[in-house]
C-alpha cells in the first residue's frame, strides 16, 4: 500500500472530510474540523495521502522558527501502519527542521527504538494533560 501513498507538505485541498479515523483510542478525540485547525496552526505539517486523496497519516511540529521545535502529533491510520509511512513522515519532518538546534518529542518507551532508527535519542521529559480539553474543541 506504501507505493499508493503520496506525501505533501501543504494543506491545499485538505478539508475535514479528508481527515477521518484519526486519534484512535482517544476517549475524546478532536473532531475532523478541529484536526484541521491543529494542522493549520502548526509550524510544519507533513501528510501521507491515499489514492483517493484521503489523509492516511500526518505529523505536526510547532516551533519558534529560530531555535527549537516540538513534534506534537504523529499518526498513521491502522490499515496503513507497518508499511514505512510513519518513518517517512518523521524523516520528512526532521529534514524540514534540520536548520534548528532542538527538535524534541515525547513518546512511550516502547516507541523509542522507532525514533532511534530515525536518528533521535532517548531523553526524559515532563508533561501536563488537561483531559477536559482533549477534544480541542473551541
Ligand atoms: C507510531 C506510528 C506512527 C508508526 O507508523 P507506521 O507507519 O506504522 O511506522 P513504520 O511502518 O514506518 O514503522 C513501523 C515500526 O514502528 C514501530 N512501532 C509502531 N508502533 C509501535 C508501538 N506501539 N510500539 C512499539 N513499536 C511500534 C515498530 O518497530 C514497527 O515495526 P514493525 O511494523 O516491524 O513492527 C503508528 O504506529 C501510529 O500511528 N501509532 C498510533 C499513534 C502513535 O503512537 N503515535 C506516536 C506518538 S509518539
Amino acid at each position: 500500500m506504501q507505493n499508493l501513498v503520496t506525501y505533501t507538505s501543504t494543506l491545499d485541498g485538505v478539508t475535514p472530510a479528508n481527515l477521518q479515523g484519526f486519534f484512535v483510542g482517544w476517549p475524546h478525540p478532536p473532531a475532523p474540523v478541529d484536526h484541521l485547525r491543529i494542522l493549520v496552526g502548526s509550524h510544519a505539517v507533513e501528510l501521507a495521502l491515499g489514492p483517493d486523496g484521503m489523509v492516511v497519516g500526518f505529523i505536526t511540529a510547532i516551533s519558534d522558527g529560530v531555535c527549537s521545535a516540538y513534534i506534537a502529533l504523529l499518526e498513521v491510520l491502522p490499515p496503513y501502519q507497518g508499511r514505512g509511512i510513519g518513518s517517512e513522515l518523521v524523516r520528512r519532518m526532521l529534514a524540514r527542521l534540520a536548520n534548528l538546534y532542538m527538535v524534541d518529542l515525547l513518546c512511550d518507551p516502547e516507541l523509542q527504538p522507532f525514533y532511534e532508527r530515525l536518528g533521535m535519542r532517548p531523553a526524559s521529559g515532563m508533561l501536563l494533560r488537561n483531559y477536559a480539553r482533549q477534544s480541542c474543541a473551541p
